[in-house]
């Protein structure tokens, strides 16, 4: 009895400890000290984009070293791999979202951020120009920041391949916005199908949800799509119990390219069990404003071309580049033969050039286009800046010392300037002892509807692949782990809550 008496007395004692250090957390979160101004004379950090790579890099970098400024048209930071959440309300997009100004102004020395698309990038006179694209615009719109160093984190756009139609008509899932109207057309779908004396054959094309593209985000999408269903429309809405049906479409022979094999499969037999539709091996080639044309291979290895009605299109197929991106690459000549993105050095220098970096998927460094490579690429970057103004500053310090050994007046002076010296030069080789960027991968996740989850984790000597229930259960402690602030944890476990509480929302907006 004793001891579970001090079990418990250890359990509050444990519970106090972590009340105290979360109060502890929101209080200076809400209390961001003084700023410094950047020093004069500071070399000028230009940083592109407030995604995964940039912001990683911000939140590692010591701003005092430089005048920092960041550019990008998202005054925020979203944590994409919830995004599939949002877009059936199991998640609000704003518990995913982080301000830029937020972190901005914990740093110790202020950064300037401006709301703004960089337009183009002029890597010889070393200036960004700029234009304000968001809705209000002042007097002046457009403007140019010239560099001493430049991050281009500014990320992709989605890939249609020059598909017909799939911009009119098809939604793309990357952005908060895109998640919202995700949202909206899903219950305009199921209120548009119920409306009176609607035909069976329209009834079944409204209710039918067609993803596009196997990968992760088609596959998540559909998993979370599958689950609203399930869970709440049926139940509000039970007119559209029979014709509700979620198919995804896949141009390869399987979903998940990326995952092992076992957990294709597992995948694969999942989605059966949910009464979603996989079309393998059926590639997409228009799309109109009620169906698409897809061809898709027969077991024989003849090809058929078959119209597909859906009243809701979601378009997953991947990345491409952003025009600023492609202008830049056409500038120089070390890049004309990339295709896919910026290619950078092993510092993640990009190539045929001297003081541009590039992170995450705007960048070529033979690592998919995953948050995991460019948070460590940012991170990455933060530390080879810091080490950067470090060496600066000890190569500053070194020459003030050989001056002064020169003018000293003693023996006894100049051997102890000496010994400042080697210690100097002791701490610069330290300094300069920084390897090249290599990744580490912690593994891949993917949630696919019904509390189960799949993930491929690297563990000591090897791959542990797994699948189901408890992996859901991992799936949602990483990425809460994984969330940039208390705030967002907070958030995104109260939304969880509600949800399990009142389930998930069916108003339209
Ligand atoms: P982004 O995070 O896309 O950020 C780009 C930034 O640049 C944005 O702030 C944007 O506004 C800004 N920008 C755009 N154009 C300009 C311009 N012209 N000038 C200035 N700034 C500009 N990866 C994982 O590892 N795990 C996951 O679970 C996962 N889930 C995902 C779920 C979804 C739905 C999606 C879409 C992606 C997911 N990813 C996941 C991939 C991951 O989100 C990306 O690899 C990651 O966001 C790349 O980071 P980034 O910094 O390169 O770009
Ligand atoms: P993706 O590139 O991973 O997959 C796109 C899929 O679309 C491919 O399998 C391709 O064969 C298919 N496709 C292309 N054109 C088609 C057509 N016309 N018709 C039918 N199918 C077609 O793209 P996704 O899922 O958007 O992911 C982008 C990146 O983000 C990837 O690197 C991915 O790893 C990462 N990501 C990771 C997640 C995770 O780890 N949980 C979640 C979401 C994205």
């Amino acid at each position: 009895f004793r001891l579970i008496r001090w079990l418990w007395r250890l359990t509050y004692l444990g519970a106090a400890g972590a009340l105290v250090y979360v109060g502890y957390e929101i209080y200076l979160m809400r209390h961001p000290a003084e700023q410094e101004v950047p020093e004069e004379g500071k070399k000028t950090l230009v940083v592109l984009g407030t995604g995964w790579g940039s912001v990683s890099l911000l939140k590692k970098l010591d701003t005092e070293n430089y005048n920092v400024i960041v550019i990008s048209p998202r005054n925020y930071f979203l944590f994409t791999p919830l995004l599939p959440s949002c877009t059936t309300g199991q998640i609000e997009h704003r518990s995913i979202m982080e301000p830029v100004r937020n972190f901005l102004r914990h740093k110790k020395t202020a950064v300037k951020f401006y709301e703004a698309e960089a337009t183009k990038i002029d890597y010889k006179k070393k200036v960004v120009y700029i234009n304000d694209e968001s809705e209000i615009k002042g007097n002046v719109r457009t403007s140019e920041i010239a560099f001493d160093m430049l991050v281009v984190g500014v990320g992709a756009e989605n890939a249609t391949f020059g598909i017909p139609g799939v911009r009119e008509h098809g939604l793309f899932l990357k952005e908060v916005g895109d998640a919202q109207k995700i949202r909206r057309r899903i219950m305009d779908c199921c209120e548009t199908a119920v409306f009176r004396d609607q035909s069976p054959e329209e009834r079944a094309r409204l209710l039918h949800m067609v993803v596009v593209g196997g990968g992760p985000t088609g596959v998540e999408f559909a998993g979370e799509l599958q689950d609203f269903f399930q869970d709440d429309l049926r139940k509000w809405i039970p007119e559209i119990q029979d014709n509700f049906h979620v198919t995804l479409v896949e141009a390869l022979p399987n979903v998940l390219p990326m995952f092992s094999k076992q957990l294709i499969d597992y995948t694969e037999r999942t989605f059966k069990e949910e009464t979603i539709t996989i079309r393998t091996k059926t590639m997409v080639k228009k799309v109109h404003e009620k169906y698409i044309e897809a061809e898709s291979t027969g077991p024989d290895g003849q090809k058929i071309t078959e119209n597909i009605p859906y009243g809701l299109l979601v378009w997953a197929t991947g990345n491409a580049l952003r025009p600023v991106v492609k202008d830049l690459m056409m500038q120089i000549p070390a890049q004309k033969d990339s295709r896919r993105g910026l290619l950078v050095n092993e510092y993640l220098v990009v190539k045929g050039t001297e003081d541009i970096w590039a992170v995450g998927d705007c960048a070529i460094a033979n690592y998919a286009p995953t948050a995991q490579v460019a948070s460590q690429e940012g991170a990455f970057l933060a530390r080879l800046f810091n080490n950067i103004a470090k060496t600066q500053a000890i190569e500053d310090k070194l020459s003030q010392l050989s001056d002064l050994q020169s003018k000293a007046p003693n023996k006894e002076e100049r051997d102890q300037v000496f010994a400042d010296i080697k210690e100097l030069q002791k701490r610069l080789r330290r300094v300069k002892q920084m390897g090249p960027f290599e990744y580490s991968h912690q593994g891949s996740l993917a949630y696919i509807g019904s509390d189960k989850a799949v993930a491929d984790i690297s563990w000591l000597t090897g791959n542990v692949a797994t699948g189901g229930g408890l992996t859901y259960i991992f799936w949602r402690s990483a990425y809460l782990s994984m969330c940039w602030s208390m705030r967002n944890r907070i958030l995104v476990v109260m939304d969880w809550a509600k949800t399990k509480m009142f389930g998930r929302d069916v108003s339209r907006e």
